[in-house]
């Protein structure tokens, strides 16, 4: 009998979904002749009666479908299954309606795109039904476990790139000091990549323990030297970090770039702007890392489906895609290295991380 599988994207999307989505329905078609059941709005749709699903036409998923941004299934973070947001602002379990729902599609296995937290619920909504689960990992934060690269983040780097790109003429031209917040949530893995793809002079990130002084200090001194202007990379996660020093202890949770171009305005006499650069990391066409990212991953989450295996999690890791068990996984996020190569690059070219000791 034809087997059925299903795949669902969830958590915040990013680009590279969609090549996902594809990969695994033509994988599964090509290699095994099954049928790739798509489920809408991540575990959201497992809730609707009939289930909201959708059977993805090999014919219907051409190379178009590869380069949009997004995920045309739909996503949410916020469906966990076991404490869900209710309009009364109260939680509740809901696991069993998603559980009966799985049911209702009646899959042989299921593929779950997501970030660590995602694969986490997802596998513990799975683990009673027996139903195979195998998770892709995916979030522009890249900081999933024993991966190396998570789908989403090569193109969040790339337009924070660009960003710099586009500020450091107008920067320039009007000799102010322009801050870049990027985002990640709890990691700097954006904030370091595109700091030194982009030239920066200063990058802040959660995992290395810097202070203010040590940050307006060095604008000073490029001032000194002569440079009129300036380039700042500063990660969301940067402000509320543990790691942050006592002379930035009072930088705030949300709005960290605001709170540092002021800062470094009044520090240095040099006019300083921040720019936000949010959801526009995320939204955006795949660059072709993405792509063939995706695609990989895709093809070997139905493969590692196809040999009878569960509870692992596709992964990219020394040039070459592997599976990895969930256990592993979950609940052990992967943040910036403060001793890596991209830390020590950095430094290496003067860039400075606003280092505390
Ligand atoms: O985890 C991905 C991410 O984009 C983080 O970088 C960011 O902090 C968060 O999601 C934003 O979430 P939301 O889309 O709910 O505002």
């Amino acid at each position: 009998m034809t087997k059925r599988i299903g795949i669902l994207t969830s958590g915040g999307d990013c680009a590279g979904l969609n090549a996902v989505i594809r990969a695994v329905a033509l994988r599964g078609h090509h290699g095994y002749g099954w049928t790739t059941i798509g489920i809408g709005r991540g575990t959201l749709g497992l809730l609707e009666r009939p289930v909201e699903a959708v059977t993805l036409e090999p014919a219907r998923l051409d190379s178009a479908l590869a380069r949009q941004g997004g995920t045309f299934l739909g996503s949410t973070n916020r469906g966990d299954p076991f404490a869900f947001p209710m309009p009364d602002g109260s939680l509740k379990d809901r696991s069993g309606e998603m559980v009966d729902g799985l049911k209702e599609l009646c899959l042989d296995g299921l593929i779950g795109v997501g970030g660590d937290g995602s694969l986490a619920l997802l596998r513990r909504l799975l683990a009673p039904s027996g139903t195979p689960f195998v998770g892709i990992p995916k979030t522009i934060d890249n900081d999933v476990g024993q991966t190396e690269r998570a789908v989403g983040y090569s193109t969040a780097v790339a337009i924070a790139t660009e960003a710099l790109d586009r500020l450091q003429p107008t920067g320039a031209s009007h000799e102010r000091v322009m801050v870049l917040e990027v985002m990640g949530r709890d990691a700097g893995h954006i904030a370091i990549a595109a700091g030194i793809a982009g030239g920066a002079d200063v990058v802040l990130i959660p995992e290395v323990r810097w202070r203010l002084d040590r940050v307006t200090g060095h604008i000073a001194r490029l001032r000194a030297g002569g440079r009129t202007s300036a380039l700042v990379v500063v990660a969301e996660a940067a402000g509320h970090s543990d790691e942050a020093a006592d002379a930035a202890a009072d930088a705030p949770d949300h709005g960290v770039g605001e709170w540092l171009a002021k800062r470094l305005a009044k520090a240095t006499g040099a006019e300083a702007r921040a720019t936000v650069l949010g959801h526009v990391q995320r939204g955006a066409m795949p660059t072709a890392e993405d792509r063939l990212l995706a695609s990989a991953l895709g093809v070997r989450a139905v493969d590692v489906l196809a040999d009878g295996k569960g509870d692992r999690m596709v992964a990219w890791w020394n040039r070459q895609v592997i599976d990895v068990p969930l256990e592993k996984v979950v609940g052990r996020s992967r943040t910036v290295d403060p001793d890596g190569t991209l830390i020590r690059t950095a430094r290496a070219l003067g860039i400075c991380l606003g280092d505390a000791v």
